[in-house]
């Protein structure tokens, strides 16, 4: 017999920082109109240097809440899965660094490198465990400090106006009773082919770093310890995959589009969602944005958003909510949830 999972407990956290348009003009050559108009972002939060956040301790602090909000204590937890493009160390990753600091003995913690659909393949990831009997209580957790990795010249902004910070956490737990409540399904694609059109190439054990540092010239159009996005060809490319995930998970669970009650988008840019929502013909209750808050925070932009809807108190038990994801990889993916 399978078992079958489902979200007990949500938290999230940002840094206090709020960094607007107009501070980001003051430092390079953009201004908020251009970044309201192409992506609907407001504001983001950044790490400020020596606030005492890091990638894992943001995800600590998201976590703290998640597991109280499911009525655990950490020593519930049997697993943690932690998604990040950004851990605050090359090796090893986020996952034990959250192990470690929740002291949580010996539990294992597993980190998935998905980018922006990290979020949804580790779900997928915690699901099978739960299903399958293994683990009862698991801890995904969603953070991202990407401001100590962007090019803030002129030169960066296409990428660099876009990114925030933050974290967002869920626990999955066995569902113990039989209402059918849960994941009903997850969907995971991906294309290697497009891994380079939006990638932070370096510093990478294929260049050896001491020839690295005399290969920069600060000149040179692209760094590549920066992040590059091919931002025309990702957001082609996420507009039609959005669409095909999302409709794979309605089909394989017999659903239409005016089932669904929730959608909540990878929070990557708002004329992605909209376009999304036109093409699924739902109204704006049934999609949840809050990118104008915390611009794109990749691994953490779902969690985060799913916590705000169910604070708001826009998801409720029963409902059909549905998560999709689009990202660097490229990598995507949808889970439907009878919440
Ligand atoms: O989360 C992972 C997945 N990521 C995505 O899905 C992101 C997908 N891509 C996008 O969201 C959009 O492509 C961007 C928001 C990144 C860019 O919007 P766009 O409408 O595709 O603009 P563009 O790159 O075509 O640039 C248009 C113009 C250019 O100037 P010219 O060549 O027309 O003179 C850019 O140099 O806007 C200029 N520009 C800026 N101007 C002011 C680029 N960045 C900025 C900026 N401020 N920050």
């Amino acid at each position: 017999m399978l078992y079958t999972s489902r979200i007990t407990g949500l938290g999230s956290y940002v840094p206090e920082n709020v960094v607007t348009n107009d501070d980001l003009s003051k430092i390079m050559d953009t201004n908020d109109a251009w970044i309201q108009e192409r992506t609907g972002i407001k504001e983001r939060r950044h790490i400020k240097k020596g606030d005492g956040n890091s990638t894992s301790i943001m995800g600590v602090k998201a976590a703290k809440i998640a597991i109280e909000r499911a009525n655990l204590t950490k020593d519930d937890i049997d697993l943690i899965i932690f998604a990040t493009l950004s851990p605050d160390m090359y090796f090893p990753g986020g996952g034990v660094r959250v192990q470690d600091m929740l002291e949580m003995g010996t539990v294992p913690a597993l980190d998935v490198r998905n980018q922006c659909s990290g979020f949804i393949y580790s779900l997928s990831v915690a699901d099978q465990f739960i299903k399958t009997g293994m683990y009862r209580h698991i801890l995904i957790i969603g953070s991202e400090n990407h401001s100590g990795g962007l090019d803030m010249t002129t030169r960066g902004r296409s990428v660099s106006v876009i990114f925030g910070d933050g974290a967002g956490a869920a626990v999955l737990s066995r569902n113990e009773e039989e209402n059918g409540n849960g994941i009903l399904s997850t969907h995971l694609h991906s294309e290697g082919a497009y891994a380079k059109e939006l990638a932070l190439e370096g510093p990478n054990t294929g260049q050896w770093v001491p020839e690295l540092a005399e290969t920069i010239n600060p000149d040179q159009e692209q760094i590549p310890y920066f992040p590059y996005m091919n931002g025309q060809f990702v957001f082609k490319n996420a507009v039609v995959r959005f669409t095909e995930v999302i409709q794979e998970g309605l089909q394989k669970n017999h659903l239409q589009s005016t089932d669904i009650d929730m959608l909540i988008p990878h929070q990557a840019n708002l004329r992605i969602s909209q376009f999304v929502q036109k093409q699924f013909k739902l109204s704006d209750d049934q999609v949840f944005n809050n990118i104008h808050k915390y611009g794109n925070t990749t691994a953490a932009s779902i969690p985060i958003a799913l916590t705000e809807a169910w604070e708001a108190g826009k998801i409720k038990e029963g409902d059909t909510v549905v998560l999709a994801a689009f990202g660097s990889g490229f990598t995507w993916g949808s889970a439907i949830i009878k919440w």
